[in-house]
């Protein structure tokens, strides 16, 4: 999705502005921009289609001494990717200079309304609608940016954030926003503004959060906020606790393999926030004891990968706590009218916070009045912020866009939620609850044991394997759930056509599919159902498939199995922890051997806030 920076000081804005734009490029775009302006002088504008190396060709020559500018990287929903369509924008005289995140829903009516007054529009996008809207406001009403940001805001329906120059207020930048990110950095050397934490990283770690509806205005060396009435609010500056580093390749060729050894260490981190004195402490997410006593009803809801964690939690939240779980496709469970039990906790997972369907699901669920939970990463962000309780995990900065180690964390989320449930509601013994903990302390090691041991081995198979057109990957209970994450990890870096079924599921029609050499990748961890994973392996072994078996040591599984990745033992509800990493290696490694953008596949956003 687009990303947004911005800058306000001392320094020359283009540096700033291109190097924060280069840690936004994981996050997909099509074209890019900036706009600089050296006090009172006219502000310039660069932009170009394509990747950023195009546009800082485009400005390399030029002498751009501003200090005060915007930039943006754009990902095409109105318009196709070319200069015209590309941020940022001006008013038709230049009186406004603007970039923005998200989209106007309601872009057409509002282009009639600047027709009538004699605008004329120059691009296919909604951003030059909502340019020329501020300024049509700012020309009425002279009353100043707060007063035009503020009658747009009221007016235009959709999700935003923009940063807005006028000429008539150089050395002012102003921030608005609605559902769509953006924080607000300050440092000695100016002030900041960016649309995700990585691009302003390695200048300041000291932000704001803006809020809904509200305005920023950001000056040399201070930034002061607006309500929608105009009056001055006060907010507090926060600390971003994530490392530089942590959004820096450090050697590695791809964030995602840099993320996938990152592993071992941030499932740590999110364990040492969870457990205390070998207890689970959920103090950090305010629920009480009370609060989980009186759960009836659990409700999982989230996008891709996140959904993936969820049903492997729905597995061991019922399991061990027998609350019943649903989870639910956010994108479905926002329109389909849920019905809610009032007794009911609904969780939302999401890496980013900022996913639109998820952010949906979340006030859905809060209209109904039901308890919400987000297992969230990015801390500050939307669905954080409106959530009743939240639990952070530790992955800091995900730049790949595939996600991994946030993936990871999230499991740990989810196992630490059900264990703490099971014990409030008197499901298991001490001696189990202690069993549990200790076991999932373990669990770091083993990840890093299955990195150091099975990296090369996967790294041979899948430049064997690169070249098929279908995988697909099976498994029962818990190891059909994380089945679908490694189908989806591989189809969505290597653009292989993947399917992940339930194993018992397969000769219900998709058995049809196999053939000579189809690859098969079998999971089977869980004791009580191996022998039926096993079998219904064997049965697709028989019709030709090539068959690769994950499962943990000393299991024997040579009567079907190609290949095998051995996985060290753990208990029965905390092997998608140790399955997914070489599932993740195989998505990766299949990626590079077919020469891809890993960290950037096609089409896809790290970030999806529009619908
Ligand atoms: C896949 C992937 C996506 C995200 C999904 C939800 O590798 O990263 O499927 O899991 O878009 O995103 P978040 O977790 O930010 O809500």
């Amino acid at each position: 999705m687009c990303g947004i920076v911005g800058y306000n000081g001392k320094e020359k804005a283009v540096d700033i502005l291109l190097d924060g734009l280069s840690k936004l490029e994981y996050r997909g775009y099509d074209s890019a921009g900036v706009a600089i302006r050296d006090n009172k002088k006219e502000i310039e504008i660069y932009k170009s289609k394509g990747k950023l190396l195009n546009l800082k060709d485009k400005i390399k020559d030029k002498k751009l001494n501003g200090t005060c500018g915007i930039g943006h990287t754009r990902w095409a929903t109105h318009g196709e990717p070319n200069e015209t369509n590309a941020h940022p924008h001006t008013s038709n005289d230049g009186n406004v200079t603007l970039v923005h995140n998200g989209i106007i829903e309601n872009y057409q009516e509002l282009t009639q309304k600047l027709k009538r007054h004699d605008y004329k529009l120059y691009s296919e996008t909604d951003t030059e609608v909502l340019t020329n809207l501020i300024d049509y406001y700012y020309k009425k009403y002279k009353m100043g940016p707060i007063d035009a940001i503020n009658r747009t805001m009221v007016r235009v329906r959709g999700s935003y954030a923009i940063a807005v120059m006028f000429r008539e207020y150089p050395n002012e930048i102003w921030v608005a926003r609605k559902d769509s990110p953006m924080i607000i950095g300050l440092d000695k050397n100016g002030t900041y503004l960016a649309s995700d934490v990585p691009a302003i990283l390695k200048y300041t770690k000291n932000v704001y959060y803006i809020d809904n509806m509200e305005l920023a205005c950001l000056k040399k060396d201070s930034v002061s906020f607006y309500d929608l009435n105009g009056d001055e609010i006060n907010k507090e500056l926060k600390e971003i606790k994530w490392d530089v580093s942590s959004a820096e390749k450090e050697g590695y060729e791809h964030f995602m393999i840099k993320e996938i050894n990152e592993e071992d260490e941030v499932v740590k981190k999110t364990l040492n926030s969870l457990i205390k004195d070998n207890q689970i402490d959920l103090s950090q997410t305010g629920l009480t004891i009370e609060e989980i006593k009186k759960f009836k009803q659990i409700y999982i809801v989230a996008c891709g990968s996140a959904y993936h964690v969820g049903i492997c939690a729905q597995y061991i939240l019922e399991d061990l706590t027998r609350i019943p779980v649903r989870v639910e496709i956010a994108s479905e469970f926002r329109y389909r009218k849920p019905i809610l039990d009032k007794n009911g906790l609904v969780i939302i997972i999401s890496q980013s916070g900022e996913t639109a369907d998820s952010l949906a699901a979340l006030r859905e669920a809060k209209d109904q009045g039901i308890k919400t939970l987000s297992i969230v990463n990015v801390v500050g962000s939307s669905i954080a912020r409106e959530s009743d309780h939240v639990l952070y995990t530790l992955a800091g900065p995900e730049i790949a866009v595939a996600t991994t180690k946030a993936f990871s964390t999230q499991l740990i989320a989810c196992y630490s939620l059900a264990i703490e449930f099971a014990k409030v509601k008197n499901k298991i013994n001490k001696k189990e609850y202690k069993e549990l903990i200790d076991e999932l302390q373990l669990i770091p090691d083993k990840i890093k044991t299955i990195l150091d041991n099975v990296t090369e081995e996967i790294q041979r198979f899948s430049s064997k394997f690169s070249h098929i057109k279908d995988a697909f990957y099976i498994g029962r209970g818990l190891d059909y759930a994380i089945s679908l994450e490694g189908s989806l990890k591989l189809k969505e870096v290597s653009y292989i056509h993947t399917e992940a079924y339930a194993a018992g599921e397969l000769k219900h029609g998709t058995i049809s599919l196999i053939e000579d050499n189809t690859l098969v990748i079998g999971i089977a961890t869980q004791e009580e159902i191996f022998e039926k994973t096993i079998s219904n392996l064997v049965e697709v072994k028989s019709r030709g498939a090539y068959v690769l078996v994950v499962t943990p040591e000393g299991k024997d599984v040579k009567k079907v199995a190609n290949a095998t990745f051995y996985i060290p033992e753990t208990n029965k509800y905390f092997y998608p922890s140790l399955t997914v990493i070489p599932l993740q290696l195989i998505g990766y490694y299949m990626a590079v051997s077919k020469g891809l953008d890993v960290d950037k596949p096609r089409n896809l956003a790290k970030s999806v806030t529009v619908e």
